[in-house]
């Protein structure tokens, strides 16, 4: 079943396209990524999917659906905005209450829910006592995202979930997310991390300047854009040309002052290239096999460099 199509959708600003022909659908049970610097387009494609802004043209399916361009779409989607949309001067079971009261969720059924989303999150019960002014960042990301989950949505959609957290927070939010993903529930999330989508993400879409670029897995994306994988020599900078010389039949690119790439070796080839080298006196400070990122995917598609924070 697909939980989400998004047919050739396009809109513009004044004139200017931000987002052009887009097409993706997602299965149900994914974890799929939108991946993409600022300005991609990437809040104005959710907004979109959610009825928050019009499209242009194009078409919208939830399980099927169509949607037409002013329906709301919260009560089947779990949305947390990038900014979220808590009231700072009321408590976080406040604003719980409140969004659920949105939602149409009953009181009786309330209690229930908020029991089952605190231990779920793990959020302490005194934390929700206090004003979400008072909350730390993460424990602010915490009651925002247990407002969203409060109807018992199955889809999320998360824009940009970890952007501003300090990484250990991070990595703790990417757990929650695949938990709650093996709880069902189908989740699209927006990043302009690599690490993130790579991690996290069963398929990913890379969006740039309003167009999708690419579409697959992070490791289906890695094998057709990524390059090969490389060697990379640290040598002593007076050494450096005479390596380039001893290495000419690697094809040896010289990639700083005191680096060396050799293009398609991994592993394997670092003994033969440690003899060949020490043989002739100069001794590699340091191998390093790096494989294809989705840094070098996104550096191949766009032939720029995503620079995150
Ligand atoms: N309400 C708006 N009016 C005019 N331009 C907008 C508006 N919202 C977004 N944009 C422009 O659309 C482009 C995409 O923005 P956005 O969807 O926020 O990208 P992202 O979420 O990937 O950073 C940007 O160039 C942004 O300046
Ligand atoms: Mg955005």
């Amino acid at each position: 079943m697909k939980a989400l199509e998004v047919i050739n959708v396009s809109k513009s600003y004044n004139g200017s396209k931000v987002l052009d022909n887009v097409t993706l659908s997602i299965d149900e049970g994914e974890i799929f990524g939108l991946l993409g610097p600022n300005g991609a387009g990437k809040t104005t494609l959710i907004e979109i999917v959610l009825g928050f802004r019009r499209r242009d043209s194009g078409t919208i399916k939830i399980f099927g659906r169509e949607i037409s361009s002013r329906e709301f779409n919260k009560k089947i989607i779990g949305y947390v905005p990038q900014e979220h949309l808590l009231y700072d001067n009321l408590s976080g079971l406040d604003n719980l209450r409140y969004f659920a009261g949105l939602y149409g969720v009953k009181t009786s059924e309330f209690k229930k829910r908020l029991n089952k989303i605190i231990n779920f999150l793990g959020i302490d019960e005194n934390i929700l006592k206090k004003d979400v002014s008072k909350l730390s960042g993460g424990q602010r990301r915490r009651v925002a995202l247990a407002t969203s989950l409060i109807h018992d949505p199955k889809i999320m959609i998360m824009d940009e979930p970890t952007t501003g957290l300090d990484p250990n927070v991070r990595r703790e939010f990417w757990k929650l997310i695949m938990s709650l993903n093996e709880e069902g529930k189908t989740i699209i999330l927006t990043t302009h991390y690599m690490e993130e989508a790579d991690e996290l993400c069963s398929r990913i879409a890379i969006i740039d300047n309003g167009k999708i670029l690419s579409i697959g897995t992070p490791e289906e994306l890695k094998k057709k854009y990524g390059g090969e994988e490389s060697l990379i020599l640290r040598i002593k900078t007076r050494y450096l040309d005479n390596a380039m010389e001893l290495l000419s039949n690697y094809q040896p690119e010289k990639v700083s002052e005191d680096e060396i790439k050799l293009s398609g070796l991994n592993e394997e080839y670092i003994p033969k290239i440690r003899n060949l080298l020490e043989n002739k006196g100069i001794w590699v400070d340091k191998f390093e096999v790096r494989k294809p990122s989705l840094d070098d995917v996104f550096i191949n598609l766009t032939g720029r460099r995503l620079i995150s924070e």
